[in-house]
């Protein structure tokens, strides 16, 4: 079955043609990369797979500056069908200021390349497109902590969209909390380590250095790019060269071993 898809989705347009008729299972359209926010879904879809293998039945999934919108229903969209299919409850959260980008700090967060007041949010028309998923308005560095004091599923996927480095650092710190708010490995999109081109991004600003500064401060939790997605996935897309895990080494479950059992060759 996979094989025969494969072959059709290499007919030109066919897989704009899917996603415009998205029929098929959830499982399928993750493979393919069927949704309007492809990263998002492999994410979703491995978190909540995941929690499935260790036991857990819900999980909560995050987007981290939320700006239009367009994102954040993807990701509730996503949630809604994978939780049928995986039967795990998958909760969505939404964070930003609501009024658009803050002030820069200072040079790493690349004010050459945003500003503030970018990307304004209407948080009212946007609250009547959303179903489930909640939006928690504030600065992150306010918002995480209340937050990680109420999360009751613990979180599976998180994208990181926040542009700055100040604002990402604070949002990562959403993994200082309790590892049992958490999985013991977290899938993480970063939105900002490619383009726009003239970001020139590099380690020492952005998104790379708040991950680097995060990998120097924690001895048992790093963040890892997924080595090599490219080749997993049956069509490779610039996003695979996005998803990183949080992997938090002496979290009660991080050894857990999730082989099932046709794959274990004794
Ligand atoms: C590029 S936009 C997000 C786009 C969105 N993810 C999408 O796919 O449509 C960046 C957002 O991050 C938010 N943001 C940046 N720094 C923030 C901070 N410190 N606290 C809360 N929100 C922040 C801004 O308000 C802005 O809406």
């Amino acid at each position: 079955m996979t094989t025969l898809v494969r072959q059709l989705t290499r007919i030109p347009g066919l897989r704009h043609l899917w996603r415009k008729f998205p029929v098929g299972s959830a499982h399928l359209r993750v493979e393919f990369d069927i949704w309007d926010y492809p990263a998002y879904a492999y994410g979703v879809y491995s978190a909540a797979n995941l929690a499935r293998l260790l036991g857990h039945d819900g999980i909560s999934v995050i987007e981290f500056g939320v700006a239009g919108g367009s994102g954040l229903v993807a990701l509730e969209q996503i949630s809604e069908h994978l939780s049928m299919e995986l039967g795990v409850r998958i909760s969505a959260f939404g964070f930003d200021t609501g009024q658009g980008m803050p002030e820069p700090t200072d040079y790493r967060d690349l004010p050459y390349v945003w500003g503030p007041g970018f990307y304004r949010m209407d948080p009212d028309a946007l609250r009547h497109r959303l179903h489930n998923a909640q939006l928690l308005l504030g600065n992150v560095g306010d918002t995480v902590k209340q937050f990680c004091a109420t999360v009751k599923d613990p979180i599976g996927f998180v994208s990181f969209d926040l542009d700055y480095h100040s604002s990402t650092k604070s949002a990562l710190s959403i993994f200082q909390a309790h590892a049992c708010t958490r999985l013991p490995r977290v899938f993480c999109y970063f939105d900002d380590v490619i383009w726009p081109e003239r970001a020139c991004y590099s380690e020492y600003a952005g998104e790379y250095l708040a991950i680097r500064e995060f990998n120097a401060q924690y001895e048992a939790m790093k963040l890892s790019k997924i080595p090599h997605l490219s080749w997993m996935r049956q069509h490779a897309a610039a996003w695979n060269e996005q998803m990183y895990v949080l992997h938090d080494f002496f979290h009660p479950e991080y050894c857990t071993n999730i082989t099932p059992v046709s794959g274990r060759q004794m």
